[in-house]
């Protein structure tokens, strides 16, 4: 009987976290956030980074924009699209997120050719 427990449990965290991952790794991209926060949720501009923060966070952050509590007025923008998450959207957005291993060789480089470099 333990046994049977035991062996489920282990089922579970093998094989259930991966598809949450990709669960949310869908939803990234079909929701639209990688718009905002870069294909490899690095963050782009104005808009934070996401990838490898912790998924406490990331579950408290979203469940309050959903609930339209912005702490910021940068998070007027963010409501829209956290308004439409589900509970488990909002797990599997944030298992992918948090546990971010893709490998995209994509990072976001500030563009700085409009600044510096200029000699007085
Ligand atoms: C229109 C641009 C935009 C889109 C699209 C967008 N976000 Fe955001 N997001 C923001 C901005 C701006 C903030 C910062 C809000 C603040 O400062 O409170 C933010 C904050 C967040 C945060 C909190 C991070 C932090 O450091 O405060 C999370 C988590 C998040 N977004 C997830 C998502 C997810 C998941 C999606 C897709 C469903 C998404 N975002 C789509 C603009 C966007």
């Amino acid at each position: 009987m333990r046994v049977g427990v035991l062996l489920f449990c282990t089922f579970l965290t093998l094989f259930a976290s991966p598809s949450a991952y990709n669960e949310g790794k869908k939803l990234y991209f079909s929701k639209g956030c990688n718009g905002c926060h870069g294909v490899s949720a690095g963050g782009t501009n104005i808009y934070p980074a996401l990838a490898f923060r912790r998924k406490a966070f990331l579950v408290y952050k979203l469940t309050r924009l959903r609930a339209k509590q912005g702490d910021t007025q940068l998070s007027q923008m963010m409501i829209p699209f956290a308004m439409g998450l589900s509970d488990k959207q909002i797990d599997a957005l944030t298992t992918f997120l948090s546990d971010y291993h893709e490998h995209t060789k994509e990072h976001y480089t500030p563009d700085n050719s409009m600044t510096g470099g200029g000699s007085s």
